[in-house]
């Protein structure tokens, strides 16, 4: 179920630019793992499906893609823009605000990525994406697991039982997608990998990011619940909140 409020937009405040560590190097991994099965994105044309901050549309466009970066959120493209302006590939970047269910598909890229969005969450928008492409399409979704021990303390604590982990949000995992490639007989490689990251926010900000996780769960905030779990993870005067996950990498090739 995705979120009726503007969730990304104020996830795009504390979401990981082009060049946070913990990202870039998941991102390397997928790029390097793809260029070790001779994918060239040099001069080629990439739809990048809910690219947030660019994490990888920025660092497609310094290998010289030309990318086309969609996103749902404004506060994610502007991130976006600023970076890739910094960056100096705003010439090869351009970008446009929209669900991905209204984006105007007008032409094949050579290359469609989606990685670890809602945007493609039912079989539809899948299709979508699978026609989107005239080479080869990459596709980064989580994996087996995603342990978030603040988030899973603050849903308990709200005594509602979980009953889609909060990875999923609508996000289609790696193993649904290779099921779908399977029943439409199109080949493919994956290959999962195991990530993690921590964010270090001050209690305020903390509590911001526990209300935003709660709503979009659909569960109401109790500000004296979400306080009193804020503060047994106390470090100081910060909340440290780190993610273990699994994610998944799946490349297919046009015929
Ligand atoms: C977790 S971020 C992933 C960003 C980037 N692709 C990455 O891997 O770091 C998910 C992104 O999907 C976007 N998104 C969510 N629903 C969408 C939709 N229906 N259409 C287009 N973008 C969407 C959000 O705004 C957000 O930027």
């Amino acid at each position: 179920m995705e979120p009726n409020f503007n969730f990304w937009d104020n996830m795009a405040k504390r979401y990981p630019r082009f060049n946070d560590i913990s990202m870039s190097k998941d991102v390397n991994h997928i790029i390097n793992w793809c260029q070790n099965r001779n994918v060239s994105f040099e001069g080629a044309s990439i739809l990048d499906i809910g690219a947030g901050t660019g994490t990888i549309a920025i660092p497609l466009a310094q290998k010289g893609a030309h990318v086309t970066a969609m996103d749902i959120s404004e506060g994610m493209l502007a991130a976006l823009n600023e970076d890739a302006k910094e960056q100096g590939v705003s010439l090869q970047m351009h970008t446009h605000q929209s669900d991905w269910d209204s984006f105007p598909l007008s032409q094949q890229y050579d290359i469609v990525i989606a990685s670890m969005t809602p945007a493609i969450s039912d079989l539809q928008k899948i299709d979508k994406m699978l026609g989107a492409t005239k080479g080869l399409g990459i596709y980064v979704g989580w994996g087996k697991y995603r342990i978030n021990k603040l988030v899973e303390a603050l849903v308990k604590a709200h005594i509602i039982e979980e009953e889609e982990d909060c990875a999923s949000a609508g996000c289609i995992k790696a193993a649904q997608f290779i099921d779908i490639l399977d029943e439409r007989n199109i080949p493919y490689e994956s290959s999962f990998f195991e990530t993690s990251w921590s964010e270090t926010y001050s209690f305020e900000e903390a509590k911001e990011y526990a209300y935003d996780q709660l709503k979009r769960k659909e569960i109401v905030p109790n500000e004296a619940i979400v306080e009193s779990i804020l503060s047994e993870n106390l470090d100081g005067d910060k909340v440290q909140v780190t993610t273990e996950a699994e994610k998944g990498i799946i490349l297919w090739r046009v015929a």
